[in-house]
C-alpha cells in the first residue's frame, strides 16, 4: 500500500534538488570574485529560503555552526513549512562546500544536503575528521583506520589485483599530510592533491571515471557525515575518527554527545536509515557540472540518491526566471 509517508518521502527527495539549485545558482554569482565570506553567504541565505518551503518538520543537526556562531542555518535551527505537523527530518547541509574554490574558480565546489529521519545523522563538532573510503566492490574490511596507510593500501592493491604503486589516492593539500604523501610516494602510488572540497573528493572514489582508488587524510567532520551519507546511497566503505587539537575541540565533542573520542565510525555510524543525498554543482567537478550563466538561462546538475532504494538520479536544469538573466 502506498501510504501519505511514502508520497511524503517521494516528492521530498526531489524537492531536495530545488534546494541544493537554489544555493548553487545563488554561489554562482560569486565564482571567481575572490570573496570567499559573500558566497557563503548568498548560498546560506538561498539554501535556507528554499528549506523553509518543504513541508517537513526540519531540524539542522549540521549546518554553519552553532547558533551564537552563525546567523542561519545555525544547528538547532528548525526549517521546513510543517513544524509540529509535518514529518521530523534531521538536515546535514553545506550551502558551499568548498567557499575558497569558488573564490578561485577551482573544481569540485557543491551545494550539499543530506535528510534523515531524527537522530540518524551523527551530530558531528566541527573538528577534523581522519578519513578513509573506498569505492564499491572490495570485500568488508578491505580498509581498516587502526592500520597505517601503508597496510591500507597494500590490502586495496591486494583486492583490486594490481601493485601498490597503481593505487591513486586522493588527499586534501595540506601541510599536515605531508607525511601521509611521503609514505604514499614510498610506495609508488599517484596522489590526486585537491586545494579544497573532500565531500566530492571522498565521493569520487566510487566513480570509477576519476580513477581514484581510495580518498585518505583529515578534513572536516560535518563534511565526513556528508560523504558518508553519499557513500551510503551508491555503496564503498568508509571509517573516520575524531581528531581532537584541545580541550575546548574536545568539549565540543562531549556537549553533542561524542562519549568515546577515540572510536572509529563506519558509515551506519555517521548516517543510518533511509538517508538521501541531493547536491549540485557549484563550479565544475568530478562529480557534478558546474552552474552555468548563459544568456538566456542558468543550467545546473544536480544529483540525488537515496539509501533504502538505492536510486541516484541525475538532474539538468535550465533556470529561465532567475534575476540578471534575459529572456
Ligand atoms: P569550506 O567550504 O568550509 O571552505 O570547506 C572546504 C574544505 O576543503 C572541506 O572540504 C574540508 O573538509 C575542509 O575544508 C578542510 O579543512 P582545512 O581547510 O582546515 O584543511
Amino acid at each position: 500500500m502506498v501510504t501519505a509517508s511514502h508520497v511524503l518521502d517521494r516528492v521530498l527527495v526531489l524537492e531536495m534538488v530545488r534546494v541544493t539549485e537554489a544555493a548553487a545558482v545563488a554561489a554562482s554569482k560569486l565564482i571567481g570574485r575572490g570573496n570567499e565570506k559573500a558566497a557563503d553567504h548568498a548560498a546560506v541565505e538561498a539554501m535556507r529560503a528554499a528549506l523553509n518551503t518543504l513541508e517537513m518538520d526540519g531540524t539542522v543537526v549540521i549546518g554553519e555552526g552553532e547558533r551564537d556562531e552563525a546567523p542561519m542555518l545555525f544547528i538547532g535551527e528548525k526549517v521546513g513549512s510543517a513544524q509540529g505537523t509535518g514529518p521530523r527530518i534531521d538536515i546535514a547541509l553545506d550551502p558551499l562546500e568548498g567557499t575558497t574554490i569558488t573564490a578561485k574558480a577551482g573544481p569540485n565546489a557543491l551545494a550539499v544536503l543530506a535528510i534523515a529521519e531524527q537522530g540518524c545523522l551523527l551530530n558531528a563538532p566541527d573538528v577534523y575528521m581522519d578519513k578513509l573510503a573506498v569505492g564499491p566492490g572490495y570485500p568488508e574490511g578491505v580498509i581498516d583506520l587502526n592500520k597505517s596507510p601503508t597496510e591500507n593500501i597494500r590490502s586495496v592493491a591486494a583486492a583490486k589485483g594490481v601493485d601498490p604503486s597503481d593505487i591513486i589516492i586522493c588527499v586534501l593539500d595540506r601541510p599536515r599530510h605531508e607525511k601521509l604523501i611521503a609514505e604514499l610516494r614510498g610506495l609508488g602510488c599517484g596522489i590526486m592533491l585537491i586545494p579544497d572540497g573532500d565531500v566530492a573528493g571522498v565521493i569520487a572514489v566510487t566513480n570509477p571515471d576519476t580513477t581514484i582508488d581510495v580518498y585518505m587524510g583529515s578534513g572536516g567532520a560535518p563534511e565526513g557525515v556528508l560523504a558518508a551519507a553519499a557513500l551510503r546511497c551508491v555503496g564503498g566503505q568508509f571509517q573516520g575518527r575524531l581528531l581532537f587539537r584541545n580541550d575546548d575541540e574536545r568539549g565540543r565533542a562531549a556537549k553533542w554527545g561524542v562519549e568515546d573520542l577515540d572510536r572509529i565510525y563506519h558509515l551506519n555510524d555517521l548516517a543510518k536509515g533511509d538517508v538521501i543525498f541531493a547536491a549540485t554543482g557549484v563550479t565544475d567537478g568530478s562529480l557534478l557540472e558546474g552552474v552555468k550563466r548563459r544568456k538566456n538561462c542558468i543550467t545546473t546538475e544536480s544529483v540525488v540518491m537515496r539509501a533504502s532504494t538505492g536510486t541516484v538520479r541525475w538532474v539538468k536544469g535550465e533556470h529561465r526566471n532567475e534575476p540578471g538573466i534575459g529572456c
